[in-house]
């Protein structure tokens, strides 16, 4: 797995947020996202609060605009990550058949590590915005143009991105669940695959995301569509770290209620997900609200790594006559804003009184709804598995809910069905791989508020568990 560090830019204002990011990026280092919230610490711009519990807060930024001193002055003071909006497409990267064009991609790499921040690479392989030379080609000089085009643009970003966009948008709208037709497609139903085998030949330090819209609703045939492509390249060994969700919500696709299940449930399959080109049309209560429930839902999945918003002021927008963005044409801060930046600053509650000795907690995956009880007293927990199953392998999402007192540690047991191996586990120590295995809470994750709840995971080969699992609190 590829980790990446929280970046510095969002916490260099003093040296007590210096030292928080540093701790958390740590502790990130070690697998997960974490929450080292401190109320003086984190709350007041968007990167910061997201990087208090391990994540980042982006922006897509336009080259041109790195002129604009409003523009600018947004993007330092509130941003640590950012996304390229059309500077790395095929069409800007390789405007001439094996020539290549780096020019304003490179000035946004420039300005996002002078400013500390991580960049998104964004995207490889799209059917949209390929060059006139790319459109006219098909077959196997096109599949071969793809993967030099991946290779030789990721080569040239290798080891400066936290991710990449590999392939963007290649399922069919509607209810088919198909693949988009496109030039690419029709090189063979394996050039996805092909795209991201060739991105981690090319860079292997970055996080391998496939990009989609529309595949935010859980019950929708596109996001079904997708979830099966990931589950079985997680089950053949492609390599994919990440998977993003563009969110470009308005009212005929507004943020849907189960948006957290689409978040968790691909989470499920041993990849990050990320909300990657967040945009909600409207104005007022009803597009704040939409805002702070899209952050509040990535803040409740413990393997969702950042929000990057697409575009700045309304007026940077691609969609600018929706006004979906979170500052206003004049860069004020919008009531979107702070609906947001509040949302964040609700991730996770930890104990201030508590010695730095003390791990941090994670998230819980849905908010207590009142603030913890004091002092924790201990008590009993449930443990909840989702499965996750295909031919050979598995994924087990298991939920640990805390009773009536909070408690300062778990562990969850649960048995195995003969000849399945536990390979991989995320936010909990596994005891052992097969039979009867306890899973501890790991160093970063042991309380849990009465009645919250925390994720952790487990990926394993053979028939994954079906027996309830016992949980025990400490
Ligand atoms: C958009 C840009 O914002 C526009 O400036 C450009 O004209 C078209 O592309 N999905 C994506 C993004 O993955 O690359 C798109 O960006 C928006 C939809």
């Amino acid at each position: 797995m590829n980790q990446f560090s929280v970046p510095a830019s969002a916490t260099r204002r003093s040296p007590l947020r210096v030292a928080t990011t540093l701790i958390a990026a740590s502790v990130v280092a070690a697998g997960a996202a974490v929450a080292l919230a401190s109320s003086a610490d984190a709350a007041t711009t968007l990167g910061a609060s997201a990087a208090a519990s391990g994540r980042y807060f982006g922006a897509a930024v336009a080259a041109n605009k790195l002129s604009d001193s409003t523009y600018v002055g947004i993007l330092n003071r509130e941003f640590n990550s950012v996304t390229p909006e059309n500077e790395m497409k095929i069409d800007a990267t390789e405007p001439s058949q094996g020539q290549f064009s780096y020019t304003n991609a490179d000035r946004i790499v420039s300005h996002a590590k002078a400013q500390g921040m991580q960049v998104r690479g964004h995207t490889l392989a799209w059917h949209s915005q390929q060059p006139g030379w790319m459109q006219n080609m098909s077959g196997t000089a096109l599949r071969n143009a793809m993967l030099n085009h991946v290779t030789q643009v990721a080569t040239h970003y290798r080891g400066q991105l936290s991710a990449w966009d590999v392939v963007n948008e290649a399922f069919a709208d509607g209810s088919s669940g198909a693949r988009r037709d496109s030039n690419l497609q029709r090189t063979g139903n394996d050039w996805i695959e092909a795209a991201f085998r060739a991105a981690r030949a090319a860079d292997p330090a970055a996080k391998l995301c496939y990009n989609d819209y529309n595949t935010d609703d859980w019950s929708h045939a596109k996001t079904q569509a997708v979830y099966t492509m990931v589950r079985d390249f997680k089950s053949r060994g492609v390599p994919i770290d990440c998977v993003g969700f563009q969110s470009h919500f308005n009212s005929n696709s507004p943020y849907p209620s189960n948006y957290r299940t689409t978040l968790s449930s691909f989470a499920a399959l041993g990849v990050d997900v990320a909300i990657t080109e967040l945009d909600i049309e409207g104005s007022g209560t009803a597009q704040a609200t939409s805002y702070r429930n899209v952050v509040t839902d990535c803040i409740a999945v413990p393997r969702c790594i950042g929000i990057t918003v697409w575009g700045i002021r309304d007026t940077d927008s691609w969609r600018s006559s929706g006004t979906p963005l979170l500052f206003d044409g004049s860069g004020n801060k919008k009531a979107a804003y702070t609906a947001a930046l509040d949302a964040l600053n609700g991730a996770p509650p930890t104990n201030p009184t508590t010695p730095p000795t003390t791990p941090p907690t994670t998230p819980p995956t849905s908010p207590p709804t009142s603030p913890p009880t004091t002092p924790p007293t201990g008590g009993g927990c449930t443990a909840s598995v989702t499965l996750n199953q295909w031919n050979g392998g598995f994924t087990a999402a298991i939920r640990v809910t805390a009773g009536s007192a909070a408690v300062n540690g778990w562990a969850v047991t649960l048995t195995l069905p003969s000849g399945a191996t536990v390979t991989n586990t995320w936010n909990a120590v596994a005891g052992g791989s097969s039979g009867t295995v306890r899973f501890a809470n790991a160093s970063y994750n042991p309380r849990i508020p009465a009645g919250g709840n925390t994720e952790f995971g487990f990926q394993g080969t053979g028939t994954g568990p079906s027996a309830t699992p016992s949980c025990a609190a400490s």
